[in-house]
């Protein structure tokens, strides 16, 4: 069943997470050509943007990569709710001396589109990987029209049996400890949401297609457990915001250097769904999952020139400091140095 993973021809199952807004294609780049799969997240891109980044890594390796989209429904603007996230929003923006009657509204993130596939199909990518389930069947059927494998991510084993019998390839079972936006979509509920450890060998036994291991993957041993567990390969994103190819800002990456397991929360307050930072002013001060924040991507309009002027100051007081989990236990080295390494921990055995 694992006979495409094997096709990609990478020294390990070692994929980079894509990190809309922390990565280009300079990360990308570098985990491809050590033998890992590079990841262009490309949600906050225009068609544009993405056809240019997407000819800017391959000027820099000739090896596969994935291409990611966000699939969400755009939700309809709702002015109360919108209304409620101005009034929240507001203290911060009178003591930043922000107009408080500019704040700003409007989506953040768009979902894949015919304008997207547009750019796929002048040259596909190996593989094409989504969050927040799948996009509408006949842009999905064009994608694989196009030789492109598609990948999802799964946090329960409903999802996971959803995606399959709407014809993923592979599967990435994402375990809570992940940083970044959790990829649900059947359930709200974050009651529904597991670790990797219990996630993982209950869709591994759900389902017949590859099962990539996400959440809290950092370390040798943490590799070697994936695997134990039934994992066809491991999907890294956190691990990698500390190496200096990633475009993680410095209010990130200075969060991250301190950071501790016990510090990060799932927050909605940065975009409308629930996403794994590092609890900063923001999330404390309102808490983390804050009832006025709207629809998923509305939250980030409002949010957007608090976070600019706190870090013209140095400041992530208002910033997503995204970051599972497992973070402490992440090194400062180059994305080549970690793919081998964890490329090296996925052969080894451990006695
Ligand atoms: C900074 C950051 C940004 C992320 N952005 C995306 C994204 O654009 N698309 C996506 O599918 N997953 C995204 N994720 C989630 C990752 O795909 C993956 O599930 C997660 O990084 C795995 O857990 P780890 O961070 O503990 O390695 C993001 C994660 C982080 C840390």
């Amino acid at each position: 069943m694992t006979h495409w993973l094997d096709a990609l021809d990478l020294r390990a199952p070692v994929w980079q997470a894509p990190m809309a807004g922390s990565q280009h294609h300079v990360l990308a780049a570098a985990v491809s050509m050590a033998g890992g799969l590079g990841a262009l997240p490309a949600a906050m891109l225009t068609p544009e943007a993405l056809r240019e980044s997407m000819a800017a890594l391959r000027q820099l390796t000739p090896r596969p990569f994935q291409v990611n989209f966000f699939c969400h429904q755009p939700p309809a603007l709702d002015a109360d709710a919108l209304r409620r996230w101005s009034q929240a929003l507001r203290p911060y923006y009178l003591e930043q001396g922000l107009d408080a009657e500019a704040i700003p509204q409007g989506p953040g993130r768009t979902p894949f589109s015919a304008e997207m596939l547009a750019v796929l199909r002048e040259a596909p990518p190996a593989v094409v990987s989504f969050h927040f389930g799948l996009p509408p069947m006949d842009l999905l059927q064009s994608v694989k029209a196009l030789g492109c494998k598609v990948v999802s991510s799964a946090t329960t084993v409903q999802e996971a049996l959803w995606l399959e019998q709407h014809g993923v390839d592979a599967i990435v079972a994402q375990g809570l400890e992940a940083g970044g936006h959790r990829g649900m979509f059947l359930s709200t509920d974050l009651n529904t949401q597991q670790g990797l450890f219990v996630l993982l060998p209950q869709i591994v036994r759900a389902v017949r297609v590859p099962v990539i291991a996400a959440g809290g993957i950092v370390t040798a041993d943490s590799v070697r457990a994936a695997r134990a567990l039934g994992a066809a390969g491991v999907q890294v994103g956190t691990a990698y915001l500390k190496t200096p190819e990633a475009a993680t800002s410095a209010v990130h990456r200075a969060a991250l250097r301190t950071a501790q397991g016990s510090d990060t929360a799932l927050t909605v307050l940065f975009s409308g769904r629930p996403a794994r930072g590092i609890v900063n002013r923001l999330m404390r001060e309102l808490g983390p999952l804050h009832p006025a924040a709207p629809a998923f991507p509305l939250a980030t309009a409002g949010v957007a020139p608090l976070r600019a002027a706190a870090e013209a100051q140095g400041l992530g007081d208002f910033s997503p400091l995204w970051s599972g989990q497992h973070v402490a236990a992440a090194r400062e080295c180059s994305a080549a140095e970690l793919t081998n390494e964890l490329i090296a921990a996925w052969h080894s055995r451990r006695d």
